[in-house]
């Protein structure tokens, strides 16, 4: 769209108070329709006659603003009225706050600076057939609005009292329209509201209030107060163990939240920022507090649940629970790697490990598609791909396994979605990605050399390194390899000549075997497994299964080698052996953190140790979504619900299940493209009932044997397990 709109801003810096830009305007002609175009540098509120514009909140999103600035369109008309009065508030939101909050950087320090302004074009398609446009320039007023402060990590000032006396010139200002494109992501939303289930006094006396589940979004509070009256809350995710508030861990960002009264009756919630909490605490609040007075509002992407997994054991269900809470609290627009802390960000190498369950769990077809189109524009030159996306780490280096999202993200959107315009759309940036490997790579055929993050926070860490112990070149030359593969398989759907890559995966898993004959950690093993680096995949899975048991039948690996290690085992053999991984309740385990009462998954398998003290503050996070890419193996192995590459978007599907006989049932289901497909067990006195139910064709393999089945729903039974 060509917009006839000037870029406006403020006539002088208003420092943190967020202004509000204002155009009152009058109908003289009946109108049919109107529309409005809006976009801000920071995140707007859009107010036409006292109603907001929209659903949408946080917008315009978060995209690579540099490269890639979304617009957004709304249908206005039953909101106009003769004399019309839009007033437009723009936070700093994720474009001008401080981020990261642990570095100081020149590229930092650009972005803080960055000018607060807004683009905006009202359309009114009047009944005579004519078109009226009412668009931003100098005639646009500026006033301060009542948030004194709004920003992402340290939270929103408010002044609920507050009134614009005065109203100046706005002033027009050189912005890019180059980089304005129209809404691609999915609209951010308020998606759920949750009760406030207890309000408490801690043991040092702090007045506590606990929505019992972590969110992602903001509190909303109603009370009956004076002018002037003043509240003051603070946010956390969990109690330490003493059942003190507790939020060291945020780091930096100091997650605040401070609002003035108004007289009267008055429901107030911020409204330019955002927040990852379970509990807060009411530093200051005017009357006394009751649980009807709060309500957690939890804001994401608007995505749509397809995937669905129950079974008969409640700390299971619970722990299915946390993983589709991570989801939401962390698929705010751009999947980030934790919503609390003074990070937040776009992590690469998380939102890999996550996206097949993540695809599974929810449609997040769109809202991958967006963040993808955002990794290509920040590409580097040469061609590597930044730690976070949208990349505000530009000066750190690129390593294995979180740049590979390049190649990793894209494709698993094709399978899950049958989506090649995906594959389309980032195929260069595929190929760059590789292509850079083979640049920098001190050896040929593999990734020597480099910093990398390692299999991040493996057990198998030396002791003060957050790095398991698996080599970073062996990880790297892994990663690597699948990459080219993957090029190569999205080559050929596109049609593409592939044969370089072709010949360059051939070499690196020739000169990976030779270099790598043997593994050393569980991640080795897993990855040499599952990316078939290797000749002699069952002897490796033996061996692997052998170190498990070494290792007291528990799991030693970190982001990287965490979301293939259960799939390996059921691949080749070992099937009770994942269950008894996935089952294990003590830790190192999925099911630990349950016990310990979370309600997200854990950056750490022990955030909260056994003696109930932290990790460490340093690097905690209570809602950090990678290990929830188990829901991958629940979905694929244990219900045995498989996407096949010829069939991509599950045009047809295999199911093959593997029952456990420590759990009664277990159902899993997706809503997919072609329809719902629902696998679920159950273990009876006569045997094992496998009910199925499929919308497309199926390949259904029960205890080895094959059945080619039309859609519909179908039993089988098979005699009980042998323990
Ligand atoms: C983030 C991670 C991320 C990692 C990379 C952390 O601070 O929270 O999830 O992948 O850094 O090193």
């Amino acid at each position: 769209m060509v917009f006839e709109a000037k870029w406006i801003t403020t006539s002088m810096n208003t420092g943190d108070v967020c202004p509000v830009f204002r155009k009152d305007w009058s109908i003289t002609k009946p109108v049919r329709k109107a529309e409005l175009i809006i976009t801000a540098l920071g995140v707007y509120e859009a107010v036409l006659n006292g109603s907001r514009v929209s659903e949408d909140v946080l917008m315009p999103g978060w995209t690579s603003y540099d490269k890639r600035l979304q617009y957004q369109k709304y249908d206005i008309t039953e909101l106009v009225e003769k004399e019309n009065s839009l007033m437009v508030t723009v936070g700093k939101g994720w474009f001008s706050s401080p981020m990261p909050g642990w570095v100081e950087s020149e590229d930092k320090d650009r972005r803080k600076n960055r000018p607060r302004g807004i683009l905006s074009e009202i359309h009114l398609y009047l009944e005579d057939g004519s078109e009226e446009i009412i668009s931003t320039d100098h005639s646009w007023k500026w006033g301060e609005s009542g948030i004194r402060f709004s920003e992402i990590y340290d939270g929103e000032y408010c002044d609920g009292s507050f009134v614009t006396k005065q109203w100046k010139q706005t002033e027009e200002f050189q912005w890019s329209y180059d980089i304005l494109i129209p809404q691609e992501g999915e609209p951010i939303r308020e998606m759920e509201r949750i009760s406030a289930k207890e309000i408490f006094y801690t043991p040092s006396g702090e007045l506590v209030v606990d929505f019992g589940q972590e969110v992602t979004g903001y509190v909303e509070i109603s009370l009956d107060a004076q002018a002037g009256d003043k509240v003051r809350i603070l946010h956390g995710e969990v109690l330490d163990k003493h059942g003190n508030f507790y939020n060291a861990n945020y780091r930096s960002a100091k997650a605040e939240l401070h609002y003035i009264c108004k007289d009267g009756k008055q429901t107030w919630h911020p409204r330019l920022t955002f927040f990852g909490f379970r509990y807060i605490k009411l530093v200051q609040f005017p009357i006394k507090p009751e649980l009807s007075q709060f309500a957690a509002v939890s804001v994401y992407s608007k995505i749509r649940r397809t995937g669905h997994i129950y079974c008969s054991d409640p700390e299971l269900n619970h722990l299915f629970s946390n993983i589709f809470w991570g989801q939401k609290g962390n698929f705010l627009d751009v999947p980030t790697d934790c919503p609390q802390r003074d990070e937040r960000l776009g992590w690469t190498g998380d939102a890999q490990v996550f996206v097949k369950a993540a695809s599974y769990n929810f449609d997040v077809e769109k809202f991958f598609c967006k963040w993808l189109r955002d990794l290509a524009a920040d590409q580097r030159e040469d061609g590597s791909v930044g730690q976070v996306i949208p990349d505000y780490l530009p000066e750190g280096s690129p390593s294995a396994a979180w740049g590979d999202a390049a190649v990793i993200c894209p494709w698993q959107i094709y399978l899950t979605y049958g989506n090649k315009r995906v594959l389309e759309q980032q195929f260069e940036s595929m190929k760059k990605w590789v292509d850079y490997i083979t640049k920098v790579t001190k050896t040929q055929y593999l990734w020597t050399g480099g910093e990398h993050f390692g299999d991040w926070l493996g057990l198998d860490a030396p002791s003060g390194s957050y790095k398991g112990s698996s080599r970073e070149d062996f990880i790297a030359s892994a990663f690597y390899a699948n990459s080219v593969r993957l090029v190569t398989k999205a080559g050929k759907v596109l049609g593409e000549d592939i044969t370089e890559y072709e010949i360059l995966y051939k070499n690196i898993v020739k000169t990976f075997q030779r270099t790598y004959p043997v593994c050393h950690t569980q991640t080795e093993y897993v990855l040499a497994i599952y990316f078939e680096l290797t000749e002699t995949p069952q002897k490796f899975a033996d061996q692997l299964a052998e170190l498990i048991k070494k290792d007291g039948s528990q799991i030693r690996t970190g982001f990287v080698g965490t979301p293939y290690i259960l799939h390996v085992l059921s691949e080749y053999g070992y099937a009770r052996l994942a269950y008894t991984l996935f089952l294990r309740r003590e830790y190192p385990s999925w099911l630990y953190s349950v016990r310990k009462g979370a309600t997200t998954i854990w950056e750490h398998w022990d955030g909260i140790m056994e003696n109930g003290d932290f990790w460490d503050t340093a690097m905690n996070s209570f809602n950090h979504y990678a290990y929830g890419a188990v829901a991958d193996w629940i979905y694929e192995k244990a219900a045995g619900i498989q996407l096949l590459e010829e069939a991509p978007g599950f045009e047809k599907v295999r199911i093959e299940p593997q029952a456990d006989y420590r759990i009664g049932w277990l159902e899993a289901s997706i809503d997919t493209k072609h329809g719902r497909i629902c696998s679920r067990w159950t273990n009876e006195d006569r045997g094992i009932k496998y009910e199925i139910e499929t919308a497309v064709d199926a390949e259904i393999i029960i205890n080895k044997e094959k059945y080619i089945v039309r859609p519909g729903c179908y039993t089988f039974w098979k005699d009980k397990h042998s323990k």
